[in-house]
């Protein structure tokens, strides 16, 4: 191995080929496999992506093994102590922390995006009455394609900036819709004088009929969860919205394909696994049945909200989310909240467990978020959407990087086949009968 790549010889020792090694500015160095298949003729192989960097990004950087986050080299520690919502959404989007005029101008500029065209609204009242409300956003998220047309030309650097402050005001609104249907209630329209938290607790909790007060501990416990989901660097859902993405399809499909990979239980989905684990676990007593059972090969269980394939030690967000729990029940008076009893109890449990110890199985982002979404009113079957809502800035701000990479390419992995070999086709009547 020289030190700028990595030499690999061929099985019979034949022939040798070179791998260029890369340096980034933080994490391990990659090596180069991009010329392989040319040389060699043998694919790399890399099922599920666990030793696989699949793009250069400046956005945000996790050391999984030190629990560190940095979005734009900020640690998420500082940013959820002394930022917002908004800024981090700036500093995600533009790179750099925004001063008061950039800042003032881009609060604006989402606060006057934030309404839906009216067709769209009519969309909800197709859905059936319990359709579960991440099918509606991916759909309806689907749809801007074809209704915002003037941002739909991905070569266009001024239709990219309309649409990432488009999509980033109307999830909200968007995702009210998708409550208020579910319930029965009228859509409440946006309201341009209140900030993003604020605006979308109001459209998802008031009534026409009465009036509302917002609870600024809730519009900052929603702040603080948004902060924390904004980005992950290549997740699940977000190399989604790459992969979408690197066709050139427009970036409300790429978007919406994201939110389809974010509702799965293993990725965005593990908020709402966790609250209804809780609940089925139901008291104390019963959480060494149940961490038996997440041990149990044979039994498809896991402990929801356990375990991260970058994080093998702690994840940063599930510290600062288990500590606004403490806050956010206290300042809502609810100090005893057996959801939370369980929760901890169960960390506890787990964390001093053998089979979680030698597996590295920690909380992760999604074990204690349901708990605030639950004491702020938002029903269990929100809670996806809630860290869509949250994730939107971080899937523009990569599909942005994307598609303005000069290295761009469409995605295209290869494979192992081990499916039949060559055969020729037989006529039905020379099939077997059986
Ligand atoms: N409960 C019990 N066992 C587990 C768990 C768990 N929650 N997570 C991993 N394991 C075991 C797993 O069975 C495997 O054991 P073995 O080596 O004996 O086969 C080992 O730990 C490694 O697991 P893996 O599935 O190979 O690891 P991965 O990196 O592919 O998966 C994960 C990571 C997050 C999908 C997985 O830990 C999991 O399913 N956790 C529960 C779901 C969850 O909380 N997801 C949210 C992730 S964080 C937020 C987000 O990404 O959206």
């Amino acid at each position: 191995m020289s030190k700028d790549a990595y030499t690999l010889t061929s099985p019979d020792g034949s022939r040798t080929t070179e791998l260029p090694v890369h340096k980034g500015t933080l994490g391990p160095d990659v090596v180069d496999i991009g010329g392989l298949y040319q040389q060699e003729g043998a694919f790399t192989y890399d099922p599920g992506f666990v030793a696989t960097g699949s793009c250069d990004s400046k956005i945000t950087f996790i050391d999984g093994k030190e629990g560190v986050l940095l979005y734009r080299g900020y640690p998420v520690e500082q940013l959820a102590a002394q930022s917002n919502f908004l800024e981090v959404a700036f500093l995600l989007l533009y790179g750099d922390l925004p001063n008061e005029r950039e800042l003032s101008s881009f609060d604006h500029s989402i606060r006057t995006h934030t309404m839906l065209n009216e067709g769209m609204l009519r969309f909800f009242r197709g859905f059936r009455y319990d359709a579960h409300p991440m099918a509606m956003l991916s759909a309806v998220v689907g749809s801007m394609s074809a209704y915002y047309h003037d941002t739909m030309d991905v070569n266009n650097a001024a239709a990219h900036e309309i649409f990432a402050h488009r999509i980033l005001a109307k999830m909200p609104t968007i995702a009210a819709a998708a409550y208020k249907h579910t319930i029965g209630q009228p859509f409440i329209y946006p309201r341009n004088d209140l900030n993003y938290c604020e605006n979308m607790l109001r459209m998802f909790f008031a009534v026409p009929a009465e009036n509302y007060e917002i609870d600024p501990i809730a519009a900052e416990a929603l702040d603080l969860l948004f902060i924390l989901h904004a980005d992950h660097e290549q997740n699940c859902s977000t190399s989604t919205v790459r992969m979408a993405g690197s066709s050139g399809t427009n970036p409300y499909s790429a978007i919406a394909a994201g939110i389809s990979a974010l509702w799965g239980p293993a990725h965005g989905g593990a908020n709402e696994a966790v609250l209804r684990m809780l609940e089925e676990i139901g008291s104390v007593k019963n959480i060494p049945k149940y961490v038996d059972k997440a041990k149990d090969k044979s039994d498809p269980f896991r402990l929801m909200g356990f375990g991260h394939r970058v994080y093998k030690n702690f994840d940063p967000r599930a510290t600062i989310i288990r500590d606004m729990c403490y806050k956010v029940l206290k300042q809502m008076g609810r100090t005893n909240s057996p959801l939370f009893e369980l929760a901890l109890e169960l960390e506890q449990v787990a964390l001093k467990d053998e089979y979680f110890i030698s597996k590295n199985l920690y909380p992760n982002v999604d074990f204690y978020s349901g708990i605030i979404y639950r004491a702020l009113g938002i029903p269990t079957s929100m809670f996806t959407v809630m860290f869509a809502i949250g994730r939107t800035v971080g899937w523009v701000a990569h599909w942005r990087e994307m598609i303005t990479d000069p290295k761009g390419k469409i995605s295209r992995p290869r494979q192992l086949y081990t499916g039949a070999a060559n055969r020729d086709y037989v006529a039905i009547d020379k099939r077997p009968k059986t």
